[in-house]
């Protein structure tokens, strides 16, 4: 049986890779702060389910990964889908801080504990939800675009480590444009492409299973990161705010 953890499964994305993987006979073992909705995955397939309330924007997650693989046993699998994006106009500290504490502290914990375990352990698959907003800034959330582009670049300099070592470990970064979720904060009907959760997850479950090494979801906003490699500045800042 394949065993997989993933951080930040309690809503949206991470809730619904969680349950396709559960659908394909994983072990889960899941986090994230919301104990009662990560108990809920745990009564679907209570065997299978592993539930650790955890909160990632602390430096302890190499306390939680520890926990979460002694009680599962060797993993094949870990996916970090923690995150938030915070409004931040008026530019204050402290809100950046919150979003890298988790966007960028969280996941490099998370990702250098996976990497390394994957060394010791001849290999396995890491894989990050970063984001189309990696490819552009973002006036209203300077630190929210800027933490998945530092996501994007250290998933790749991780896939240049892997190659070098020349040991197996695979390393996928999903870039959803739109999914509908709580992220959203309610503007789903403000948004274009917004895909389904099912559908999204689906297709990132396949895209894992392919070892795809960037992956766009849904595929068509591989459209519009290519529209911001071509465009100059000038052009993109009508666009985008
Ligand atoms: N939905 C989209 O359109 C979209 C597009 C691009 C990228 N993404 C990325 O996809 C990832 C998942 O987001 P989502 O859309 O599924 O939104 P979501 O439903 O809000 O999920 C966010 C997850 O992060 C967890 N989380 C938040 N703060 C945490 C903390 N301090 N410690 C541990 N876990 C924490 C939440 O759990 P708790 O609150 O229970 O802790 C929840 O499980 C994020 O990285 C997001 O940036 C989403």
């Amino acid at each position: 049986m394949k065993k997989a953890v993933i951080i930040g499964a309690s809503s949206g994305i991470g809730r619904g890779i969680s349950l396709e993987l559960l659908s394909k006979n994983y072990k889960i073992a899941i986090s994230a702060r919301r104990k009662d909705r990560l108990d809920e995955i745990k009564k679907i397939n209570s065997e299978n389910v592993l539930v650790y309330e955890f909160d990632s924007s602390t430096e302890k997650n190499n306390e939680l990964l520890d926990s979460m693989i002694k009680d599962l046993g060797r993993v094949d699998l870990i996916i970090y889908c923690s995150g938030i994006g915070i409004i931040n106009k008026e530019l204050d500290y402290l809100k950046d801080k919150k979003v890298n504490n988790l966007n960028v502290a969280g996941f490099t914990q998370v990702v250098t504990y996976a990497f390394n375990y994957f060394i010791k352990n001849g290999g396995g698959h890491i894989v990050n939800i970063s984001s189309v907003a990696s490819e552009i800034g973002n006036g209203l959330a300077t630190s929210y675009n800027a933490s998945k582009a530092y996501q994007a670049n250290y998933f790749q300099g991780l896939r240049f480590k892997a190659y070098k070592l020349k040991l197996p470990i695979y390393l996928t970064d999903v870039r959803p444009g739109f999914v509908d979720t709580d992220i959203l904060m309610g503007n789903k009907d403000k948004l274009f492409w917004v895909a389904p959760l099912e559908k999204a997850c689906r297709q990132i479950i396949s895209g894992i299973e392919r070892k795809s090494k960037v992956l766009y979801i849904t595929k068509r906003w591989k459209i519009i990161s290519l529209l911001i490699k071509i465009f100059p500045e000038k052009i993109l800042r009508l666009f985008f705010r």
